[in-house]
């Protein structure tokens, strides 16, 4: 087969091919068998990279940090752990190094430290963050948007501005969650309040600060995004928000493993969204947001957000571009945006996924307690490994 594709290598496999490489062709079950008749195929990629990932501490770490680390080279760890201690970089770096030694022994992955933006961080550990050389950006939580922000932000313009002033010289990103906190405005809404209240003031108070709006979910981020200098404001996106729109979360009863935050949105927003990522923009790029949480945390009276997909992240965004036939818009994507974005080098390692079907673990056991991935028991059907 004819390679379609300018920047991905694409393979097609015979039946012999197929059969010593194991594809699982004898577990596929109902409308799978149809799919499965389509040739075989496989993309070579560049080892993408998560620009916005969830480790945790602790045994929550030991448990998921090799899922991770077995399909991204590189990820920015966020920082808000419980309590949020990574205020300093001294934090940062000892997090760092806890994150290292939980790593699988042969791993080459690469944490990237974030610090935890509060009222009181200074601008001289903007200057110590920045010459570490393992903190990679700052992560404005409003406090109280989400998992573990109570500590964050009261008063971006009141209380931040000299360190955002010091992160701009020091071309030290920020990184957004990007909703209101006001609880007399709609959920659903908080994303395009706060950019209309925070972040457009802040670009064009601080049009060198480098921002990337994390997890986005609006056709107003989107264009919000698209209007901003490139370069200098970017978006993350994470796969359930391109895949899911907020049905998802009463899809024959309430879903606690469909429900993060920012919380799904309608269609219309899920459509804009993936016009965005596959149209080539260098703007969008990988932000996984993978979440986890113990079950119980999620399956209780007052489930946390937050959604296990760091095993699935892959296949997903393959699934989506492969959907609006924008396969070879998705190495972009997935491998350079966010590292050209950032400053850093790209990726020289590479990573297969094979169009082949497989089956989500319905969950992860651990002593501590069981964690469900995102589309967990399901079917999905590129398969991502090592070359
Ligand atoms: O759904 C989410 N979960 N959104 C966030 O912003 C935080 C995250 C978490 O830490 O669990
Ligand atoms: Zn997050």
């Amino acid at each position: 087969m004819s390679c379609p594709f300018p920047t991905t290598e694409v393979k097609a496999y015979n039946k012999d091919e197929c059969k010593a490489l194991q594809f699982p062709v004898g577990k596929i079950e109902g409308p799978m068998q149809l799919r499965s008749k389509r040739p075989k195929m496989e993309l070579t990629l560049t080892q993408p990279d998560d620009w916005h990932l969830h480790l945790r501490d602790g045994d929550l770490l030991d448990a998921v940090v090799s899922h991770s680390a077995s399909h991204f080279r590189r990820a920015i760890v966020m920082p808000n752990l419980k309590p949020p201690i990574i205020t300093t970089t001294a934090a940062a770096v000892a997090y760092r190094e806890s994150i290292l030694k939980a790593l699988p022994a042969n791993s080459n992955f690469t944490p990237l430290m974030t610090l935890y933006l509060t009222d009181m961080t200074s601008p001289i550990e903007i200057k110590l963050a920045r010459r570490s050389g393992a903190v990679f950006a700052v992560k404005l939580y409003p406090a109280g948007a989400t998992t573990n922000s109570q500590d964050g932000v009261t008063d971006i313009f009141g209380k931040c501005l000299p360190v955002l002033e010091e992160m701009a010289e020091e071309n030290m990103p920020l990184l957004v969650h990007g909703e209101v906190t006001n609880p007399d405005v709609d959920v659903f809404d908080r994303e395009k309040v706060f950019i209309e209240t925070v972040l457009q003031p802040l670009v064009q108070r601080l049009p060198q600060l480098k921002v990337v709006m994390e997890h986005i979910t609006t056709i107003d981020a989107v264009r919000f995004v698209e209007s901003c200098k490139e370069g200098f404001v970017a978006a993350t996106v994470t796969p359930q928000h391109l895949l899911l729109n907020r049905n998802a979360l009463f899809q024959g009863g309430l879903q606690p493993h469909s429900y993060c935050l920012p919380v799904l949105k309608r269609e219309i927003h899920r459509q804009a969204i993936v016009s965005a990522v596959t149209s080539g923009s260098k703007r969008f790029f990988l932000g996984t947001d993978s979440a986890p949480h113990e079950r119980r945390k999620k399956e209780c009276p007052c489930g946390c957000a937050g959604i296990y997909n760091a095993l699935v992240a892959l296949s997903l965004y393959a699934k989506v571009f492969e959907e609006v036939d924008a396969l070879n818009k998705l190495e972009a994507f997935t491998s350079f945006n966010g590292s050209d974005f950032y400053g850093l080098p790209r990726n020289t390692s590479k990573i297969k996924l094979i169009r082949t079907p497989w089956t989500v673990p319905e969950s992860f056991s651990f002593s501590f307690g069981d964690i469900i991935p995102m589309f967990a028991g399901e079917t999905l059907e590129w398969q991502p490994s090592f070359i």
